[in-house]
């Protein structure tokens, strides 16, 4: 394997949510190594942070700019950095990291203005680093099939696209109670974005949508609401879609719909058959050419693709989920960072989520938004 790419953190640090995820996910195949990180906030809260990760002194940082310019100078210094803030801090810290040419892994979506997710789009373009997206879902082992299939034409041409990502954490106004962080700047329109559900949630459901289906989305009419009393941004969408093409789509997603965990859900149907894939049962891919029975397809089991193959690490049977999704992610990251290294050009498999897969997502929430605001009228995306 040779060396581990050395790995710096900005965000993620006590009390987060989602950059403890991204550490586990960069362990699972021993590819990466935490050495530096601007973890948290205050640089009181980021020190703390640090020494509980057992980094080095010297490597724990009270401000992510410091991070980006020490770390670029040492001998040693960082190879990437995943950006696991809230949302309105992607675009000033993935700039500092990519002008000096360290790889970036961020997690979505992309910025919390579509101004801030076209000017990242263009720094990613002029640097020589990678950008690397955690939209995670694009990980799986089945939903790397569901793609393949869709793409090898055996659904057809795709009429079809419904999607649904449900949640149930925002019924009530935590927001307002001071003792959940995570629903605090998620309901700040200023570090969240215009966007709420559309944001948080929204983005995977369009990225896994756009992923598997391979279809490009023209224009959408979205009902936007705002339950809780109080909410500044929507916490429940429901949004019809119209993609280049001519398939139709209709994406839901909630933060208000008890009973729901983390329900994502994608059915895509074409002229000959459909799939149907759920992120809570996700060994699992529903298969229906039409005029047949239905067939479950599994992971590893009798007839599974290489495709499914090569991102799984356990036998049939044994569920891989969230983790080995993300991490999946992580090790095609870690495929085409070695690959830059070495000067070659990346492998052709290697798939992962990018700057303009970003961007794309930027652009759904931002048509959301304005479409909402005209009693959900059709808009195309910008
Ligand atoms: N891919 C996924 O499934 C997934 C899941 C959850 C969250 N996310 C995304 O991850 C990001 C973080 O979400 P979370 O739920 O972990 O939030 P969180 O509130 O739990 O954690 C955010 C962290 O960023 C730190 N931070 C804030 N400003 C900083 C700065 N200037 N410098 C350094 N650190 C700073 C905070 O101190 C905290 O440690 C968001 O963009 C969110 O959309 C993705």
């Amino acid at each position: 394997m040779g060396d581990r790419i050395k790995l710096g953190m900005v965000g993620g640090g006590k009390d987060a949510f989602i950059g403890a995820v991204h550490r586990i996910a960069a362990r699972i195949d021993g590819e990466y190594e935490l050495v530096a990180g601007a973890l948290s906030s205050t640089p009181e809260k980021a020190r703390e942070s640090g020494e509980a990760l057992g980094l080095a002194p010297s490597r724990i940082y009270g401000d992510f700019r410091e991070m980006a310019i020490r770390e670029n100078r040492i001998k040693d210094g960082i190879d990437a950095v995943a950006i696991v803030t809230p949302n309105h801090m992607h675009y000033p810290v993935a700039r500092e990291f990519l002008r000096r040419g360290i790889h970036v892994i961020c997690d979505k979506p992309l910025t919390a203005t579509l101004p801030d997710a076209r000017k990242l789009a263009k720094v990613a373009a002029e640097s020589d680093a990678l950008f690397v997206l955690t939209h995670n879902y694009t990980g799986y082992p089945m939903v790397r099939q569901a793609r393949e299939m869709v793409a090898n034409g055996e659904l057809g041409a795709i009429r079809v696209v419904q999607v649904e990502y449900p949640q149930d954490w925002l019924t009530e106004a935590v927001e307002q109670t001071g003792t959940n962080k995570q629903s605090e700047w998620r309901t700040d329109p200023a570090r969240s974005g215009a966007g709420g559900s559309t944001g948080d949630i929204g983005t995977h459901a369009f990225n896994l949508a756009n992923f598997v289906s391979g279809l490009e989305l023209e224009a959408l009419a979205a009902d936007l609401q705002s339950f809780v009393p109080g909410r500044r941004v929507d916490d429940n969408g429901h949004i019809l879609l119209r993609y280049r093409g001519g398939a139709r789509g209709m994406l839901w997603c909630s933060q208000v719909a008890p009973g729901n965990e983390n329900a994502l859900r994608l059915r895509v149907y074409g002229e000959k058959g459909g799939l149907e894939w759920a992120q809570e049962d996700p060994n699992y891919l529903w298969f229906t050419p039409f005029g047949e029975p239905k067939r479950l397809l599994t992971r590893a089991g009798a007839g599974a693709r290489d495709v499914a193959g090569r991102v799984s690490r356990t036998p049939g049977g044994h569920p891989e989920g969230y983790l080995e999704g993300f991490a999946n992610i992580y090790a095609e990251a870690a495929r085409a960072i070695r690959a830059k290294m070495a000067g070659e050009a990346c492998p052709a498999e290697v798939v992962f989520p990018t700057v303009e897969d970003g961007l794309a997502g930027v652009a759904f929430v931002d048509a959301c938004v304005r479409s909402s605001a005209r009693n959900a009228a059709w808009v195309k995306l910008a």
